[in-house]
């Protein structure tokens, strides 16, 4: 088959995959840029940013590429809004909200003419995007990285959600090469979103120890872990996650109430950014459930071609 173009409002993507937003600074400018350069949609993972850094790394991105660029923002954050409207004012292509669902966002969208894709794991809060005017929706399965919103498999949310929403459907979660993007396109979506695949990539940013996390992992070391944020979440066994499992984490000693809600367990954002600078014992390695199928680091110029090849001799 071959891959059809993605349509979100008035933005045309030539390659339907959207690069998933991936918190703490690991989906920032550069990766963006990649995969936007390639004719996909870049993302940048705002969570865990300033204010000034999102612009930044919205201008730097701009500058690498012609092509889309949007961002993600986790909606749990207690600076959702402000960072949207720091996204929009920066003229930003698209807005994608994870971790949480906000109606506040499709106003700001419609004020200003920016596509929002909210990251949706039901047919219900799909139906309510809809309705809101969102222009595209992600739908997460629980094979995702990151939080997950359910526990059920892309492969059975797909087909209801495709039968009843009109606006463009994107599947995401564990989608890591062509024969599955293909899988997903026979279902009936008008796109995909790929992260953890994105990670293991050159111009990710993130240390070389969490690479290796990634080219290291067995099945059997892929995880479900508990997050402050209040939702569970998918990582790499390791030494800060048995710590978790034994409950013996400490909590935060520096805290500016970044979440609109908080367990407090432990600091979530800084357990993200420990494993982004190399420390991968003190931190959370989210990761997709088939990380363990990714054998090498390719830049995304080769993950791309690799994947449109390999849906073109899929039937
Ligand atoms: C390291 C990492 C960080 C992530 N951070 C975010 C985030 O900040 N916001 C969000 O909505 N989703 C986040 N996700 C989820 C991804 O955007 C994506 O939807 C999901 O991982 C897709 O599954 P895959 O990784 O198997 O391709 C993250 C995933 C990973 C692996």
């Amino acid at each position: 088959m071959n891959l059809p173009e993605l349509k979100i409002g008035n933005l045309t993507a030539h390659i339907p995959i959207i690069q998933g937003g991936m918190a703490v600074r690991v989906s920032t400018a550069s990766l963006a840029a990649a995969v936007a350069n390639e004719g996909g949609i870049g993302v940048i993972g705002a969570s865990g940013m300033g204010l000034d850094e999102l612009r930044d790394q919205i201008r730097k991105a701009k500058q690498l590429s012609k092509g889309i660029i949007g961002v993600n923002i986790m909606v749990a954050l207690s600076n959702f809004i402000k960072m949207v409207k720091v996204s929009i004012e920066e003229k930003i292509d698209l807005v994608i909200a994870g971790a949480g669902f906000s109606k506040d966002l499709f106003h700001l969208g419609k004020d200003s003419n920016t596509p929002v894709v909210p990251i949706v794991s039901s047919l219900r809060l799909a139906k309510i995007a809809e309705n809101l005017g969102a222009s595209a929706i992600v739908v997460e399965g629980k094979e995702a990285g990151g939080h997950l919103g359910t526990d059920i498999s892309i492969k059975e949310l797909i087909p209801g959600i495709v039968k009843e929403i009109k606006i463009p459907v994107i599947a995401a979660g564990g989608i890591i090469n062509g024969k599955d993007v293909a899988e997903m396109f026979h279902m009936g979506v008008d796109g995909v979103q790929m992260a953890t695949r994105f990670l293991a990539s050159k111009e990710c940013e993130v240390s070389e120890k969490f690479k290796d996390m990634y080219l290291n992992a067995r099945k059997e070391d892929v995880i479900i872990i508990r997050s402050p944020v209040g939702l569970p979440g998918r990582a790499i066994r390791n030494k800060f996650a048995d710590k978790l499992m034994c409950g013996t984490v400490p909590p935060p000693v520096d805290c500016d109430n970044c979440l609109k809600h908080c367990s407090g367990e432990y600091c979530i954002l800084h357990a993200l950014d420990n494993s982004r600078r190399g420390l991968v014992d003190d931190g959370v390695v989210f990761c997709g459930e088939y990380v363990y199928k990714i054998k090498e680091i390719l830049s995304v110029k080769e993950i791309i071609k690799q994947i449109v090849d390999e849906v073109n001799i899929s039937n």
